[in-house]
Order: structure tokens, then sequence, then C-alpha cells
């Protein structure tokens, strides 16, 4: 199989390969790693992108003139390998001060903080060229119920979104939103917790054609929601602006695994979705395929390259799997069986209405009940046919 190439448009961002595996029970297990070398690593690896949180790039509290050193160096970077920067982010769950929040922190102060934080990286994504600024409330949410107004807290999170949307456009940013649901970790339950809930938010917004999602696989697999469906109903309220590409073993802490090492026939059929969903079999989603994923912290440095290259391969694989698979006769055969083509045809003919229903004999009194309930719609047989395309016991 060929290897990645920047046409495939993998991204990952600073904080991925470049995670000193601290947990909560233990210390670092690598050291750190220059943003520099990252971005070369990355390239070669076949990468076209990278991208970061403010203090990814900048240590939380350098001196202007150390953050501007920081800065050119990573340009000079960017400039010598040719990978760009499609998405930046800010960090606003490190530092203590935002142990209750940023946007939504019951401290008024702190609110105005977070804001300016945003603003100033802002600044810095739109002159890298980044075209999506993603949101992640981690510490947005609560441990309580007594605590925290929700109603209050979505409030000002929609303020804060509403007041960066409105400085983005008067500073002429061509750059969009996109909000990263997350059910809990760090918070106990954290705002905005699934894709559904996220978009449901945006549609109150009063720039909301700008903002959209950043899922994440492993987020709404800790929910126990189906990562693939919630894609496609993004994708259908034409809000997927970006994507974080990850693999979890269902309910439990996040895992941020590589791309495939977790529900493997999910990402087969998300792979599927974003490359071959679209009209005609194109793709459904043109955007980066970022991995947001964490080398595992018993690996050591050379195996973070490994891992990272893991992730490209097994997108590429699966890409190749599902292609395949839809060009399987037999899968087309299965397809028809099951009736899946059947689902696009609206319910109702073109012009007709539900008087027009109503007056159709067929669809109702002299419909054959028994008949139809008796009918199977053979979905195993397709589903098989998925599974041994992934096993690679098929063309
Ligand atoms: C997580 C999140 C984060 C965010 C990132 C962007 O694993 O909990 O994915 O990694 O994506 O911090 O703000
Ligand atoms: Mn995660
Ligand atoms: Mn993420």
């Amino acid at each position: 199989m060929r290897g990645p190439t920047p046409q495939d448009k993998f991204s990952f961002g600073l904080w991925t390969v470049g995670w000193q595996a601290r947990d909560p029970f233990g210390d670092a297990t690598r050291p750190p790693l220059d943003p520099v070398e990252a971005v070369h690593r990355l390239a070669e690896l076949g990468a076209y992108g990278v991208t970061f949180h403010d203090d990814d790039l900048v240590p939380f509290g350098s001196s202007d003139g150390d953050r501007d050193k920081m800065i050119q160096r990573f340009k000079d970077a960017l400039e010598q390998t040719g990978l760009i920067v499609p998405m930046a982010t800010t960090n606003l769950f490190t530092h203590p001060v935002f142990k209750d929040g940023g946007f939504t922190s019951n401290d008024r102060a702190i609110r105005r903080y977070a804001l300016r934080k945003v603003m100033r990286n802002l600044d810095l994504a739109a002159e890298l060229g980044a075209k999506t600024y993603v949101f992640w409330g981690g510490r947005e949410g609560a441990e309580t119920d007594s605590a925290k107004d929700i109603r209050a807290a979505l409030s000002r999170y929609a303020e804060g979104i509403d007041m960066l949307a409105q400085y983005a456009i008067d500073r002429g940013y061509d750059i969009r939103f996109a909000i990263e649901p997350k059910p809990n970790e760090p918070r106990g339950d954290i705002l905005l917790p699934t894709v559904g809930h996220a978009i449901a938010f945006i549609s109150t917004l009063e720039h909301a054609d700008m903002v959209g999602v950043n899922p994440e696989v492993g987020h709404e697999q800790m929910a126990g929601l189906n990562f693939v469906h919630g894609i496609a109903q993004a994708l259908w309220q034409g809000k997927l602006f970006h994507i974080d590409l990850n693999g979890q073993h269902g309910i439990k802490y996040d895992q941020d695994l590589v791309f495939g090492h977790g529900d493997l026939l999910s990402a087969f059929f998300l792979v599927d979705l974003l490359e071959f969903g679209g009209v005609g079999g194109s793709p459904a989603y043109d955007g980066p395929r970022h991995f947001d994923y964490k080398p595992l912290r018993t690996d050591d440095i050379a195996s973070v390259w490994a891992s990272a290259a893991a992730n490209m391969r097994t997108y590429l694989l699966l890409k190749e799997r599902a292609a395949a698979f839809r060009a399987d006769p037999d899968v087309q055969a299965a397809l028809s069986a099951a009736r899946v083509p059947e689902l696009s045809l609206p319910t109702l003919a073109a012009g007709e209405t539900y008087t027009n229903l109503a007056e159709d004999r067929t669809a109702f009194e002299d419909f054959d009940l028994e008949a139809a309930a008796v009918r199977g719609y053979h979905f195993t047989q397709l589903d098989q046919l998925a599974v041994e395309h992934v096993l690679g016991a098929r063309g």
C-alpha cells in the first residue's frame, strides 16, 4: 500500500506526539518534544498539517519577547517543511485559574481573562493561515448540581462564542469555529457533552453559520454513542467543520488510542462515510483528517513516531478496504437485497400530498400487512461482507 502524502490531508496536534505521558497517577515517561522537531518529523512521515494550543507552542507565562522568538522558529520550520496549520485552539484547562472553566467560570474576571487569551491566539491562528478554530471546553462543567447554574453557564458560553465570532468577522479572518463535545473528563460532567447537544447549542448563536463541530471518535464512544451516526448527522446538518480521529474501547476514561485501535468496524464505516459518502461516491468531507491521540504511556520516543505513522497507515488501509467493499458485486447485490438504496426515495411521490396519500388504498386499506411484516432485510449478510472486507478475506 502507498504511504501518506499531503493530499491525504493528515494533521496532528503538537500535544499528541508531544505528550509526555503524565497521568493522574504517574509522572512523565518521555522527555519534552520541541515543536520544531515535531514539525520536521510529521512532515517526513507524510502529514500535511500541524495544530496546536497556544500553550503547546509558547509555554504559559512566557514573555512577549520569548513568545515572538518561539513563533518565529515555528514559522521557519513550517516554511522549511511545507507543513501548514489548518487549525488552532486555546488551552483553557491546564492553569489552576481555569479550574471552574474559562467561558463559564462562576468568576466573571476569569471569564474575561479567558476571552482575552482566545483573542490573542486567534490573531496568531489567522496569521498562520488556520481555517478552523477549535473550542474544546474540558473545564466548562461541574461535579455538583448545586454550584453551577447550567442555564446561566450556557448563556455565558454563547456570549463568549458570539463575541469571539464578531471579533473574527471584524478582523476579516477567514476562520470558522468548531466546538468539540466531550461528556466528561476532566470535569465530572462537561457542558455540550455530545455532537447532538453541540449542534442544538450552535443553532442559538448569533453567527450560527460560522460555527460547527469537531467531533472526536473516543468522546462519543465514552458516552456509548455511535460515532458514525454522529458524523452522519453533523454532515446532514452541514456542521462537520473538523474531526478528531482516534480509538477508544467503550465507556471508560478517555483513551485517545491510535485511530482504529478501538472499535475497528466503526472506524471502517467512518472512513467509508468520509471518503465515499458524498454524491456519486465522492468524499463527504474535505477537511483535515486530524489525529488527536496519545502515544501509549509505555511507549518510548521512537515508538511515538511509529504510532503517528500507524494512525495514517490504518486510515489508508481502511480507505482501501472501503473502496473494495463498495466495488464488490456481492456487496452491491446485498445492498439491494437489504433495500438500502430504497431509503433515498422520498416517502411521498413528487407533488403528492397527504390528501393523495389518504386516497391511496394500496397504502393502507389494501396494503398486505402480513406479507410486509414477514419480509426479511438480510442485514446480517451485508454486515458479514463488511467484516470480511475489513479482514482482507475478499478482493
Ligand atoms: C481530549 C480532547 C483534547 C482536545 C484538544 C483541543 O482528548 O480530551 O480531545 O485533546 O481535542 O485539547 O482543545
Ligand atoms: Mn480525547
Ligand atoms: Mn480532541
